[in-house]
Order: C-alpha cells, then structure tokens, then sequence
C-alpha cells in the first residue's frame, strides 16, 4: 500500500500512515493515539476484540516521539480530532524514541527559546514552530518568481573573499591557506560587477556573514541575503519600485499559498496598496512633533523606526515605509549623493512595522567622483583594484538592495525574535547546533 498523509484521509478506505506518536490515552480496554506527520494528525484507535491482541499489546508500549507506521481502515468518528480515526490493523515500530524529551513539543509547557534552540529538531516537530519554515519556504520561492518574472538574471558569488565595502570591522577572518581572507558580508561589490559585466539585472539568495556582537531581536552573524542590482536606472525610485512590487508579491502569494499554516499561528496578512516614501527629514519632522528627536546626521535608532513604525500605520494604513535621503555621514562611500545636497545621499531603508528589513541606494558609477567619495571617508579607491576596474570601462547608472530574508519572514509574522525565523541561528554566543 501506498503511503499517505493524515490530510488526505477518507472514511471508508484502507491507508498506510507514517509519522510520530504525540498524545494518547489509555482507558483499558480502549486505547488511542494521535499519529503526527508533516501534514496534520489522525487519531488512532485501538479497541480489544476490534483490533488483533498483537497491535493492542504494540500500541501499549508506544511512548511519545515513536516514529511508526499504522496500517488500517480509515472511519469516521465525530469525537476524533478531525472526525476521523484509523482502526488498526498492524502497527510497525520504526524507531523508539527516548523518554523522557527534552522538551515538550506539543503540550502545555513552554520551553525557554534557548532551550528549545538546543533541541531544535524536536523543536520543529511543533506545527506552530514549523509552519514558519513552510512560510519562509514559499517567501524564498515567491522571491526567485518575482525575480525571473522580472528577467532578473541569477548568480552566485563567492562568499570566501579579501575584503568587503561594508564597515571593515563586521568582517569574520578566515584563514585561507598562508593568507588571510574573510566571509563575505555582502556580495555588493560582485552584484555591481555583474551589471558591468552586462547582465543588467542581477539578484542572489545567498548567506552573509557579520561579525556584530549585537545581542537584539534582530541580529544574526549569518543570515540569508535577498540582493538584486539594476543598471540603466533613471534614480532610486527605480530601485524602491521593484522593491515595493516584491514585497506586494512575497506577502500575496504566502496569503494564497499558505492558508494553513498562517491559521495555525494565528497571523493574517495584508498585501501593502502603496509602500509610503518620505525622507528622512520628513520623518524626522513627524517623530519630532511624537516628542522623538533625531539629531541632524544621524540614523533613526531602533525606538524611533518604532514609533515610525506605528505613525505610518496610523497615517497611511500601511505597514511598510521606505525612508530616503539617509545622512553621508553614515552611509558607505559608494552610494550617490543628489546634485547640489552632499549631506545625504540617494539611499534608503524599507522599515516593516518598524523594523528595518531592507538597504538600498543608487550607486556612484562615475569613477572621478567615486574617487573623492571614497578619499574623503579615507579610502584609496584604487586600493581595491577588482572594485575600481568596474568604473572604468563602462558602468551603467545602477543601484540595488540588499534585503533580509530572516527579517522579511519575522516581520511578516510579527515574530517577536529574529532567532524564530531562522533554523539554527547563529550569533556571538551561539554556534551550535
Ligand atoms: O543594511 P545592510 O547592511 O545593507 C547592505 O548589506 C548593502 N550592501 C545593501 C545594498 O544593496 N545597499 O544589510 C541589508 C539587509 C538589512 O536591511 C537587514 O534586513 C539584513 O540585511 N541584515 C541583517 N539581518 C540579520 N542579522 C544581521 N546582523 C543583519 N544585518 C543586515
Ligand atoms: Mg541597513
């Protein structure tokens, strides 16, 4: 017989169940189970005198977490979780688990997050805890639709290399043979190159790597990276269109796609109509009259994009903002500057529910004034000899985004840590498992 899953049961017929055993109760001469797969649950009931005395003596020795088959006939039965119930006819022991678990995994008691990062794969038997890795499945595969829908072009690039454009101080060394190399922080300079390179448009879904000590609800030292890179833009609305039409379409087709596992974690989704813009002197205006000061040249701190967050919502009935104009000051030397303002630079962030998930700018591609850009934040441009050959030859107008993948999916579900969204995080206390 061929295996099924609980979700695809019908009263009446025969049907072979695989899965793990989670509650079950023993009334004597009446015993059930529920048997969980990936797709649901199914009670299982075995009654003396209705099911063989070998599969009553099997079912009596099961404990929780067992991985079994149950072969038997599917009935109806309006007491049963889902009104149905499998009668037993054989019941095969695949492997026996352990007693007792670590943690509990369907039942009342709440682990600790640390604890339950331990014991994550137990953990992720909770349907509540897999249902955001079903999610982030469909967020991912919304992404590369969007992208091939929009003749972006795929690559991958190295994640072993010399330096990044980043801060310096974010980089993880590596010992490379005799040399000393990093982990990629960001594929920014490879993404830029391939649009030298001619393809246009360019996006990867690939890790990235941070050395922050940063002990927040939002900060990995691995993540996933969304990035994508355009040439032949007019300016960064350009950049922020593509952003705000992904957006509409990860959000549109998780609610389509992903009915079930949103109704298990009690979240409903709104596709975004219009992503507000405002500039960050704009912002700063509206956070000033909320009491919230945000000094000329520096960024919005986490507790201003919050409170961002929540007037955007108020004002625009949206979840999402896009704030532009970020100061020089605090942006990397490659983002352009508008003509005639070279305090700010043609940059923004993408801040869902007040939490950032996405940078991007319009890029320097004119190599004279990249060259001062970078001088006046103390870098010899040509010092990065791969980086400053694409400027030389032929650069296109171009900009592009960088965005969080872990992000996305907890801001999305209002997850309350980054560490949720992600299957084994990693930060700078935690490397295992
Ligand atoms: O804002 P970031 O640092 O921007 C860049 O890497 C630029 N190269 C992007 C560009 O194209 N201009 O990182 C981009 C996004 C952030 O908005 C955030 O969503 C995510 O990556 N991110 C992190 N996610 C988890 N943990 C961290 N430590 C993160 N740092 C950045
Ligand atoms: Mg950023």
């Amino acid at each position: 017989m061929k295996r099924t899953y609980t979700s695809r049961l019908t009263p009446g017929s025969k049907a072979l169940v695989m899965g793990w055993v989670s509650h079950s109760r023993d009334l004597g001469g009446l015993k059930f189970f529920l048997l969980r797969d990936r797709e649901g649950h199914v009670q299982v009931t075995a009654k003396k005198g209705s099911v063989p005395d070998s599969v009553l003596k099997t079912v009596e020795s099961l404990s929780r977490e067992d991985c079994i088959s149950v072969a038997g006939t599917v009935k109806e039965a309006k007491q049963a979780p889902g009104g149905i119930e499998i009668i037993p006819e054989s019941i095969e022991i695949l492997s026996k688990s352990n007693t007792p678990l670590p943690i509990d995994i369907e039942g009342k008691i709440e682990s600790g997050l640390d604890k339950r990062l331990d014991n994550r794969f137990l953990d992720l038997r909770n349907p509540k805890h897999s249902a955001i890795f079903r999610i982030r499945s469909h967020v991912f595969k919304a992404c590369v639709d969007f992208f091939h829908s929009e003749e972006f072009i795929n690559i991958n690039t190295p994640k072993i290399t010399v330096a990044g454009v980043e801060s310096g101080a974010e980089l993880f060394p590596i010992v490379y043979f005799n040399r000393e190399a990093f982990l990629s922080q960001s594929p920014q300079i490879y993404k830029q190159m391939m649009v030298a390179a001619g393809f246009e448009k360019v996006y990867e879904i690939a890790p990235v790597f941070r050395a922050e000590k940063s002990h927040t609800t939002r900060h990995l030292t691995e993540f996933t990276g969304i990035d994508f890179e355009m040439g032949f833009i007019r300016d960064m609305n350009d950049v922020m269109d593509v952003n705000e039409r992904l957006i509409r379409h990860i959000v549109k087709h998780v609610k389509e796609n992903c009915g079930r596992e949103l109704e298990t974690m009690g979240v409903s989704l709104r596709v975004p109509k219009k992503i507000p813009r405002l500039s960050l002197e704009e912002a700063r205006t509206l956070l000033f009259k909320k009491g919230k000061k945000i000094p000329e040249g520096e960024d919005p701190d986490p507790e201003a994009e919050k409170l961002l967050g929540s007037m955007v919502k108020e004002k625009y009935g949206e979840e999402l903002v896009f704030v532009y104009h970020y100061p020089w000051e605090k942006r990397p030397f490659y983002h352009m500057r508008p003509d005639g303002n070279p305090k700010v630079t043609e940059s923004f962030d993408l801040i869902w529910n007040g939490v950032e998930i996405a940078t991007g700018a319009q890029r320097e591609h004119r190599y004279d004034v990249l060259k001062r850009q970078a001088k006046e934040k103390g870098i010899d441009l040509d010092s990065m000899k791969d980086y400053a050959a694409i400027f030389r030859y032929g650069c296109p107008p171009h900009g592009g985004t960088g965005l969080g993948l872990d992000r996305i999916v907890e801001c999305m579900l209002g997850l309350k840590n980054i560490r949720e969204a992600i299957l084994l995080p990693r930060d700078p206390e935690r490397l295992t498992p």
